[in-house]
């Protein structure tokens, strides 16, 4: 049970405990996660479950029927994409079952319409784009490491569902000009119900509770990261400066 998570998902993590162990250092208490990162998780999960359910509802009706085989091929790495998402949430599940008080939240997600293939990847990346910023957002919030590390992954795992379709969706996707990597979102943005990237509160059916910051707003170096849990990241003004500024 302990060592399905990492066999199964994390196959990088075996290079990590093999370094803690030749090094002789015991785990402390802190490494596995809390009871306050049980809220992390289940928001985790609860995003995750998102993108999942959007993947599940629209891949097949928007790309199945076509014969045109562009869009078969495109198709086919959806359904890679779509593996990657429940591996996420399966990942998630997994590591929240040893957080004391963990549950699974029940969500009844909206999708938006979805007209075209078009239309499809638009939405498709404007929501990997908000659940990569979501984790990179929630790393602030844990006290473990080992949930630190499996939304470094998660993160990681959506950055580049969303760079494959955005590379496709925007031409200015990699821009020299840029000024900011990539953007991090805290909480209270997800759960606000802007129509644009960074929240998702429209499509959330309100399952969610956003968890508490243990060390309040974050900076690195000059540059803002994720908001605070104090409630002032849903003003758009600093909500918008703060996710592009990380
Ligand atoms: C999406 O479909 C897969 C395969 O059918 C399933 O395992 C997964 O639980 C579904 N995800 C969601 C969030 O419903
Ligand atoms: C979508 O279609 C593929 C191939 O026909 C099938 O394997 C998959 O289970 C379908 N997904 C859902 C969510 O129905
Ligand atoms: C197939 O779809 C692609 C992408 O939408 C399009 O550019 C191309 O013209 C289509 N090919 C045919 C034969 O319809
Ligand atoms: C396109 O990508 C750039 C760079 O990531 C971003 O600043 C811009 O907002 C994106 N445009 C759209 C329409 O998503
Ligand atoms: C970056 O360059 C593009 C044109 O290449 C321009 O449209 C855009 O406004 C520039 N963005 C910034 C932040 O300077
Ligand atoms: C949200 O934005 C999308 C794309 O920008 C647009 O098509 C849609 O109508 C908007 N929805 C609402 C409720 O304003």
């Amino acid at each position: 049970m302990r060592f399905n998570i990492i066999t199964l998902l994390l196959a990088g993590v075996t290079a990590t405990s093999a370094a803690t162990t030749t090094s002789g250092a015991s785990p402390a208490s802190t490494c596995s996660p809390s009871a306050s990162d049980a809220k992390v998780l289940q928001f985790a999960l609860g995003v995750s479950n998102f993108i999942g359910h959007f993947y599940n509802e629209t891949v097949n009706s928007t790309f199945g029927e076509s014969t045109n085989a562009t869009i078969k091929a495109y198709q086919k790495v959806l359904f890679g994409l779509e593996k990657g998402n429940t591996l996420s949430s399966q990942a998630i599940e997994k590591v929240g079952a040893k957080a004391p008080g963990f549950s699974k939240p029940e969500c009844d997600y909206k999708i938006p319409e979805v007209s075209s293939t078009q239309s499809w990847a638009q939405w498709a990346y404007r929501f990997e784009s908000t659940v990569t910023g979501a984790f990179i957002g929630l790393a602030g919030y844990t006290q473990s490491p080992e949930v630190a590390f499996l939304m470094a992954r998660l993160a990681a795992e959506h950055s580049e569902h969303s760079s494959l379709i955005g590379s496709r969706v925007n031409s200015s996707y990699f821009a020299q000009n840029s000024t900011s990597l990539v953007a991090a979102y805290g909480p209270i943005q997800i759960l606000s119900t802007r129509n644009e990237t960074g929240s998702l509160g429209e499509y959330l059916g309100g399952c969610l509770t956003a968890p508490t910051s243990p060390c309040g707003p974050l900076r690195i170096g000059p540059l803002a990261a994720t908001p605070s849990s104090s409630g002032a990241v849903s003003s758009p003004t600093l909500a918008t400066s703060a996710a592009k500024k990380i």
